[in-house]
């Protein structure tokens, strides 16, 4: 029975596919790379278009890897994404992290990327999450955190898109600074804290073509995503406001010496 409360944000534009089909393992798991054998058993949740998940399902050949979403929109693109790399040992499914349909022990490794800033009880999440572990399992997550993103040099009007960004998320019902917080959900959610690795990781984009990327998709998706509609829906902003926002952007992403840091929180839970 699924007991989401939270809306999703961003949804499945593409202008939001466009920065989430760029992910790969290495440069979004990497603080769980090395914990990976070739025999695992792993939870891929909220797996958006599944890139990252066919990456772990190739570094687990012997293993296998289900992708679970809760939006069935976007996994045809996901099976897609694994056939065409040739991946087999993958499958996905629909589901709500919060009550998980799979018996206690079931994985190895339950992993999410991007996924419990979005989520209406991140805490509830967690303890699904672990309970679908194995004993000696891991349970790993990676969050941005909106609040510590920063950039270089400053352009009117992009403050006022993280601050618009912030209250639109938290009405949807999640937490855009979830990066600062993954440890102590973990803590609340009943993982021994001696067990928690917490770390931090970053994603910084300066050449011409990672500015015009990154500035392209956001600039689109401030004026055209799900995310456009719940801010002009909800009050937050005018159509006119958004329009702005993806000037600034635009100008940001034209400046020369342009330099955006996305941080991240990264949890590796033991079981
Ligand atoms: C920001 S995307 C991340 C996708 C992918 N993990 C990646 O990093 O490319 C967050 C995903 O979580 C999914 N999601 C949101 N709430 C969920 C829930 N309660 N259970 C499972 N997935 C959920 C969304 O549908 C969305 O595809």
């Amino acid at each position: 029975m699924p007991q989401e409360s939270a809306v999703y944000t961003h949804g499945h534009h593409e202008s939001v596919l466009r920065s989430h089909t760029w992910r790969t393992a290495a440069n979004s798991a990497g603080y769980l790379l090395a914990s990976l054998r070739p025999d695992m058993r792993i939870l891929d949740v909220g797996c958006g278009p599944g890139t990252i998940t066919a990456d772990l399902a190739a570094l687990v050949p012997d293993g296998e890897v289900t992708g679970l979403e809760y939006a069935p929109d976007i996994l045809p693109q996901a099976r897609a994404t694994a056939t065409a790399r040739g991946v087999t040992n993958v499958h996905f499914a629909v589901g709500d992290v919060h009550a998980l349909d799979y018996p206690d022990d079931a994985f190895d490794v339950v992993h999410a990327h991007q996924v419990l800033q979005h989520v209406g009880d991140p805490v509830q999440a967690l303890r699904e999450m672990r309970r679908v572990t194995a004993p000696g399992g891991i349970v790993a997550v990676r969050d941005a955190d909106y609040s510590a993103m920063t950039w270089y040099p400053a352009v009117d009007g992009l403050p006022g898109w993280l601050d618009l960004y912030l209250r639109v998320a938290r009405a949807n019902g999640g937490e855009p600074d979830a990066g600062r917080r993954l440890h102590a959900w973990a803590r609340q959610a009943g993982f021994d804290p001696a067990g928690i690795t917490a770390t931090a990781g970053t994603w910084c984009y300066h050449t011409p073509q990672e500015r015009s990327w990154w500035s392209e998709l956001w600039a689109d998706r401030t004026v055209t995503s799900a995310y456009a509609g719940t801010a002009v829906d909800g009050g937050h902003a005018t159509p006119e406001e958004l329009a702005r926002i993806g000037r600034a952007w635009r100008e940001w992403g034209a400046q020369e010496d342009g330099w955006f840091t996305v941080l991240h929180g990264e949890i590796l839970c033991r079981v």
